[in-house]
């Protein structure tokens, strides 16, 4: 009877093929193709062309990597069976970051994951806690005009006018996530000018070194066995460093803060630091608090700067775009006041310069990974349990089928009438935040950091190419998706000059 069934099922489940990938060898898969052909996401790439497939296959070790660049495939994976591709890999880097799956953006499906992201979306990423800290985030972005003032105005000697764009943008991306977690721009005694000090520079260099690290196909990824033994291509080193680094800067901070509380020398929650504190006595151990302000700092730091160092680029190449989006400011702003995080819903043209640099220059190839925690069936091919699934930001952004002349960076075109334009994608043509249940809970502080930046650089100066170069060079970094050549431009003051001087 029992073969009889078996045989019935069999006959009438036939297993769909997986999709198309290289053969794999027994046991390793193409682990060695992996290792020969650095860096992995341009490999998996140039299979996806060679293979015209928007469905790719890889096995390494007994882990099958699907990589995905189609906008309907994609939907089946995040949206259709969310609850089974809703986990993430258990792997070496995730697990180092996380201090232990202690946090939420890098831990598997588990209750602890679905308690952290209640805590997140409830009592950290509110709109009441965005609006209380609304303080904080404008004294870094007028930070940023006298930052930059500062160095193209006032040491204008030093600089000739030119300013590193790559620097500010960094700096101001880690500053407003410094200030509304800890209350403060700076671990140390910082800048006169405004500028990163050393141990802003430091911090900044590990969360960098950590996100490069991430999820960034280590061999061990494939066979954990093997991280008893060796370290083999050297990431867990480097992952260790750069952890210990950055947490120096932090984890004293948090450890000072709760002695405070118990001393009773601070009685009134004024940064998000406090509000972790609060809810530690019901939910949170120390340990957590600190893994998981870790992994917020490197959740905001990235995206924006690099989509506005991106954007900014693309900008000054095209003065035509540029100078549409000065309009815009101009006619809804004025010049007589800075724009504020207020004017972004009347902002759209600027909102759709932003969203175009996510499009086109995602910070990562692919979105974080998901893992399938049942076998199932997508697109018509097999995806076996415990599959890693990666979806291709550049394969969806970059889409010939779905976007026209995709390389080109063209605002206009995610222009719709008057209705306003926001930096989310839930039909994922492109992925700027993502969707489902693993979606980002940071929508709102994400797009108004990321905004602002772009809004506050164009409305307060004006950008040139330094003397003698024709154009930015837009190469991309060959082992990233990053701009190759740090932006380098001349800026000039284009506002009354006491809006440069900081409120507060
Ligand atoms: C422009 C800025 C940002 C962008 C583009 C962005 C994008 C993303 C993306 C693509 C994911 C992965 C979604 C997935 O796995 O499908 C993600 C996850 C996440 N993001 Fe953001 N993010 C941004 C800012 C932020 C900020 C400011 C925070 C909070 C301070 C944040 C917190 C998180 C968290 C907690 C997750 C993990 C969700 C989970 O696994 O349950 N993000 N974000």
């Amino acid at each position: 009877m029992f073969l009889f069934l078996l045989t019935r099922c069999y006959i009438s489940l036939p297993r769909k093929p997986l999709p198309p990938g290289p053969k794999p060898l027994p046991y390793i898969g193409s682990i060695i193709a992996m290792l020969r052909n650095k860096p992995t996401f341009r490999w998996i790439h140039r299979m996806m062309d060679e293979m015209n497939t928007k469905i790719l296959c890889i096995r390494l070790g007994n882990v099958h990597v699907i990589a995905v660049s189609d906008p309907k495939i994609a939907c089946e994976f995040l949206k259709d069976k969310d609850g089974i591709f809703s986990s993430r890999p258990d792997c070496m880097s995730a697990y180092l970051t996380s201090g232990g799956y202690l946090t939420t953006v890098l831990v598997p499906m588990s209750d602890h994951w679905k308690k952290m992201r209640k805590t997140l979306a409830m009592e950290i990423l509110s709109v009441a806690k965005h609006k209380w800290l609304q303080n904080k985030r404008q004294q870094e972005s007028d930070n940023l005009l006298r930052y930059i003032y500062n160095r193209c105005h006032i040491n204008i000697a030093a600089t000739n006018g030119v300013v590193n764009v790559r620097t500010v943008v960094e700096h101001y991306s880690s500053s407003v996530i410094r200030n509304i977690i800890f209350g403060s721009r700076y671990f140390g005694k910082g800048n006169a000018d405004g500028g990163p000090g050393e141990e802003e520079i430091e911090h900044v260099g590990a969360l960098l070194t950590i996100l490069n690290y991430l999820y960034a196909f280590s061999v061990t990824d494939y066979f954990p066995w093997l991280r008893w033994i060796t370290d083999l291509d050297g990431h867990e080193k480097i992952m260790r460093d750069a952890i210990r680094t950055a947490k120096k800067h932090q984890d004293y901070l948090v450890d000072e803060r709760i002695q405070q509380w118990k001393d009773g020398i601070r009685t009134k929650e004024e940064d998000l630091l406090d509000v972790f504190i609060n809810i530690q006595n019901t939910r949170l151990t120390v340990d957590h608090i600190k893994s998981q302000i870790l992994e917020l700092m490197l959740a905001t730091f990235d995206n924006p700067s690099n989509a506005i160092e991106w954007a900014m680029a693309e900008m000054i190449n095209q003065p035509r775009i540029f100078d549409k989006a000065i309009q815009e400011l101009d006619y809804v702003v004025g010049k007589d006041r800075l724009v504020e995080e207020s004017d972004i819903p009347n902002l759209n043209y600027l909102t759709a310069c932003v969203k175009e640099a996510f499009r086109l220059h995602p910070v990562a190839p692919f979105n974080l990974p998901h893992v399938s925690i049942e076998e199932t069936t997508i697109a018509g091919y097999f995806i076996p349990k415990g599959s890693h699934v990666i979806l291709s930001r550049i394969g969806l952004g970059r889409n010939p089928d779905i976007w026209d002349d995709p390389l080109t960076f063209n605002p206009d075109r995610h222009m719709n009438g008057n209705n306003e334009v926001v930096l989310t994608d839930h039909n994922l043509h492109m992925l700027s935040f993502s969707t489902g249940r693993r979606g980002c809970p940071g929508v709102l502080l994400g797009s108004t950091i990321t905004i602002m930046l772009l809004a506050r650089l164009v409305q307060g100066f004006t950008w040139e190419l330094p003397i003698k170069e024709s154009h930015i060079d837009l190469k991309e970094n060959f082992q990233s998706l990053a701009k190759a050549k740090p932006l380098k431009a001349l800026a000039r003051p284009r506002l009354q000059h006491h809006l440069y001087i900081p409120r507060y």
